[in-house]
């Protein structure tokens, strides 16, 4: 299983720091790319560090290495997460405009009928935001916005990252048990209202 998986300069750089470790424990074979924005939330957000981050992944593609294998379709992949997806990013997936590798590796796993799932992030949301989501749906992504539930009680940060990472790695097809989903009322709370 191979999996390629970007960070670009949302807010939430967590989100892909922790897919990244889930996935090594799943033990798929991911291929990292990060955004110069994300390098710059991963620094204010984080502890972490490109190298650090990097060392979590198979393997880094620079993002202006326009001749990285992701750049074709003849590199095969079950998909590509995007997480989490700036505005911006998004715009670049939803028209097209491939100007650095995570655009170009997202147009190819659209036009190859790959899974292509973006964890987008911000609000509130413009029309313009919303319209570029509509446009990639439309064209075969998935758009899972960083909105966690709480009927799962978190009580931990790490729990609420976990349940975004979990259900984005369901809808790649990698099995997981990162996070319980949701598995009907607690019998006390039944109890309660008796
Ligand atoms: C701390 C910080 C938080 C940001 N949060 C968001 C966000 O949640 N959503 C978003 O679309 N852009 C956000 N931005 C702005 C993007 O980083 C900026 O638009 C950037 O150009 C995105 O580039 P990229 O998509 O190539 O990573 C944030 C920037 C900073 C510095």
């Amino acid at each position: 299983m191979r999996l390629i998986v970007a960070i670009s300069g949302a807010s939430g750089a967590v989100y892909g720091i922790r897919a990244l470790q889930a996935l090594r424990e799943l033990g798929i074979e991911t291929h990292l790319v990060l955004t110069s924005a994300a390098l710059e939330t991963i620094r204010l957000e984080t502890d972490y560090r490109k190298t650090g981050i990097e060392r979590l992944a198979t393997q880094t593609h620079r993002i202006d290495d326009i001749t990285s294998k992701l750049a074709s379709g003849s590199f095969h992949t079950e998909g590509m997460l995007v997480i989490p997806c700036s505005m911006k990013t998004l715009a670049g997936i939803a028209t097209g405009y491939s100007d650095n590798l995570l655009l170009r590796a997202a147009d190819v796993t659209l036009k190859e009928r790959r899974r292509l799932v973006l964890v987008v992030r911000e609000t509130p949301l413009s029309l313009i935001h919303l319209e570029n989501m509509v446009k990639v749906t439309a064209a075969g992504a998935i758009v899972l916005p960083a909105m966690p539930a709480f009927y799962t009680r978190p009580k931990t940060v790490d729990e609420i990252v976990d349940q975004i990472v979990g259900r984005s790695l369901d809808l790649l097809g990698m099995a997981n048990h990162i996070s319980a989903g949701w598995k009907g009322p607690r019998k006390e709370r039944i109890n309660d209202r008796s």
